[in-house]
């Protein structure tokens, strides 16, 4: 497997904003909450994995891999014949991956920063796996299309990207609690992180999407789980206080919107309550579970 090397993303390269917003920001709150994120999009990436198990011995790609637990799950399945390399764009992110993989002696795995719209990514790879690592690029056929240069022929891409708002209810729940109260500013000083967590929620873009970027029978197949979004209903109010669209307006509108933060949580509380049960916050989650391979 030809090495990725690290580069820091140039401030003209086009997804300089995004990287800043994902090294930044979204790192410490993704760190924050960590154990409920993870948990969360663990259950669809499970899913994936299941529909489409790396074999022993196969050499697989983990695009934006972030903490690097689904990089380490996949060097399980592969096996110590197999290889993982997992890239993200964070520099913060990948010293994370890197450190867990070390303390738990995983030896097949390799991690890299590299930006999978402009950076070269070695390979050749059999799989391209990505759990929620797509929905960001600048320009996600540029992105795409260098991710299947990468694989080999007759390989496969998976990635899970999350299906529309409406049936994410409680990011789009919060998100539109937000809108009512705070506006999303015009101006602001923060990075965002790109065109965001919905941008490949509708089925015919992302395949267009996909057969621009050269890939064939591609495939998106509906997966549907509740997922935890707090361990108590204070938890999941600052989960979609940090995170998400909700946490995005949030952010951007920074100091200007603190005296609203009061009354932002308690619209939270009411509208989050009917996800409460004796576990904890448990809220309906849906996402594509999207396959395509490389001619
Ligand atoms: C929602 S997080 C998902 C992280 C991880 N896959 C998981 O499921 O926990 C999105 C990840 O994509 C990474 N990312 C965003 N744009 C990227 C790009 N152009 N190249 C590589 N990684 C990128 C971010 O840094 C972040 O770690």
């Amino acid at each position: 497997m030809a090495s990725t090397t690290d580069g820091a993303a140039s401030a003209t390269s086009p997804n300089a904003e995004t990287t800043q917003a994902w090294d930044g920001p979204l790192f410490d709150r993704f760190e924050r909450f960590r154990p409920i994120v993870t948990t969360g999009l663990g259950a669809h990436g499970e899913a994936a994995l299941e529909i489409f198990p790396p074999a022993a011995g196969q050499r697989v790609l983990d695009i934006g891999c972030g903490f690097g637990d689904t990089t380490l799950r996949i060097a399980e399945m592969v096996g110590p014949g197999g290889e993982v390399a997992g890239v993200d764009v964070a520099p913060r992110f990948i010293e994370t991956a890197r450190r867990e993989a070390g303390e738990a002696s995983v030896t097949n795995v390799r991690f890299s920063v590299a930006d999978v719209q402009t950076d070269a990514l070695g390979g050749q790879y059999d799989l391209a796996f990505s759990r929620f690592g797509t929905m960001f690029f600048a320009n996600p056929v540029a992105a795409l299309r260098n991710i299947r240069s990468s694989l080999v022929a007759g390989g496969r891409l998976v990635m899970v990207v999350w299906r529309r708002r409406i049936d994410n209810d409680w990011l789009y729940r919060a998100q539109t609690i937000v809108e009512g109260i705070v506006s999303r500013p015009e101006e602001y000083e923060e990075p965002t992180c790109g065109p965001g967590p919905f941008s490949m929620a509708e089925a015919d873009t992302t395949s267009d999407i996909l057969q621009q970027a050269g890939y064939a029978d591609v495939c998106l197949r509906r997966y549907d789980v509740p997922i935890l979004i707090g361990r108590d209903i204070d938890e999941a109010i600052e989960v979609v206080f940090a995170l998400g669209p909700a946490g995005e307006i949030l952010r951007l509108a920074g100091d200007r919107a603190a005296h609203l933060h009061d009354e932002v949580r308690g619209a939270l509380r009411t509208g989050l309550a009917e996800f409460e049960d004796a576990e904890g916050v448990r809220a309906p989650s849906s996402t594509w579970i999207v396959s395509a391979t490389a001619p």
